[in-house]
C-alpha cells in the first residue's frame, strides 16, 4: 500500500516490528515505519475483526493503537521510533490486567 519514495538517509534506529527486525529512520513515528515496512494494519477491530490501518495520522482517530514496548492501546502515529523498541499489531480487545 505505502512505499518510501527515497532511501533512507541519516541515522536509523532498529525496532521489531511482530518480530521482524526492522531499520527505520530516527525519529519518524512507529505509523509511519510500520507502514513504510507492511502492506498490512496496525490493529484489528474489536468490534469486527477487521484490519485497521493509520489514517489521520495526527492523534484524533484512534485507529493507529497499537501495543509498543509491552504497552497496549498506544497511539503509533504519535509515538516516535527508539532503538530496540518493540511494536506488535493490537488485535482486537487489549487484555485488562486482573
Ligand atoms: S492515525 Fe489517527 S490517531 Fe493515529
Amino acid at each position: 500500500m505505502f512505499r518510501r519514495t527515497t532511501e533512507i538517509k541519516g541515522e536509523t534506529v532498529a525496532i521489531r516490528f511482530d518480530g521482524q527486525r526492522i531499520v527505520v529512520p530516527a525519529g519518524e513515528t512507529v505509523a509511519a515505519a510500520v507502514l513504510a515496512n507492511s502492506p498490512g494494519h496496525t490493529r484489528t477491530s474489536v468490534v469486527s475483526g477487521e484490519a485497521r490501518a493509520p489514517y489521520c495520522l495526527m492523534g484524533t482517530c484512534f485507529e493507529c493503537l497499537m501495543e509498543i514496548d509491552g504497552i497496549a492501546n498506544r497511539q503509533a502515529c504519535m509515538t516516535i521510533v527508539a532503538e530496540g523498541m518493540t511494536v506488535n499489531r493490537q488485535q482486537g480487545k487489549r487484555e485488562m490486567p486482573e
